[in-house]
C-alpha cells in the first residue's frame, strides 16, 4: 500500500498551490470591494466620547450625512441633537455641513422656531424674537444668542458634540458652559 502523502506529488502540489492563491486573491478582492458597502449599511458605534452623539431623526434613527447633503445649499435641517434637543444643521454654500449647529430653543422662554428663508432669520412665533443666520439676537425680548453645538461628519454619520469653545458671535465663553 502506498502511504505517500498526496502533496509529495509535485503536479498536485502545484495545482493546490495555484487554487489556494487564486482563492486568496478572489477573497481579498471581494473583501476590499464589499467592505465600504457593508460599512455603509452597518450603523456606526453610538458610544459617545465627551458627550458626542449621532444626529437622529424624529423616530430616533441615525441620519446619514448623505441625506442632508443631498438638500439644496442653505438648507437648515432639523434633527434631534444633544439630549434630544431639536437642532438645526446648516448646509453651507460649498455643499458641506457647517461645523456649528444651532439649537432650536428660544433663549427667551424656550419656544421652538422656524427658519425664515426670505428674511434669512430664525423667527420665534411666541413673542417675536429674531435671530440672525448664526443665531445672534437681532431683536428681543430674547436676551442671549442661540445655543451652539459642534457638528462633524465621519463615515457618512453626523456627530453632534457640546460646544465649549469661545462663542464666535460674542468672542467670549458661551453662556451655556
Ligand atoms: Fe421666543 Fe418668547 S419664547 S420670544
Amino acid at each position: 500500500m502506498d502511504n505517500s502523502f498526496p502533496l509529495e506529488n509535485p503536479s498536485i502540489s502545484r495545482r493546490q498551490l495555484l487554487n489556494f492563491l487564486t482563492g486568496a486573491v478572489v477573497a481579498s478582492t471581494a473583501s476590499a470591494a464589499l467592505y465600504p458597502v457593508a460599512k455603509y449599511f452597518i450603523p456606526p458605534d453610538e458610544s459617545s466620547e465627551a458627550g458626542t452623539i449621532l444626529a437622529k431623526d424624529i423616530l430616533g434613527n441615525p441620519i446619514p450625512a448623505s441625506q442632508i447633503l443631498a438638500e439644496p445649499v442653505g438648507t437648515r435641517a432639523l434633527v434631534a441633537g444633544l439630549a434630544g434637543e431639536p437642532t438645526y444643521l446648516i448646509l453651507k454654500q460649498d455643499g458641506t455641513l457647517d461645523n456649528m449647529g444651532i439649537v432650536d430653543n428660544c433663549t427667551h422662554l424656550g419656544c421652538t422656531f422656524p427658519w425664515n428663508e426670505i428674511d434669512q432669520q430664525f423667527q420665534c412665533p411666541c413673542h417675536g424674537s429674531r435671530y440672525s443666520a448664526d443665531g445672534a439676537v437681532v431683536r428681543g425680548p430674547a436676551p442671549l444668542p442661540l445655543k451652539l453645538v459642534g457638528v462633524a461628519v465621519k463615515d457618512n454619520a453626523i456627530w453632534i458634540s457640546p460646544w465649549t469653545e469661545i462663542d464666535p458671535r460674542t468672542g467670549t465663553t458661551p453662556w451655556w458652559v
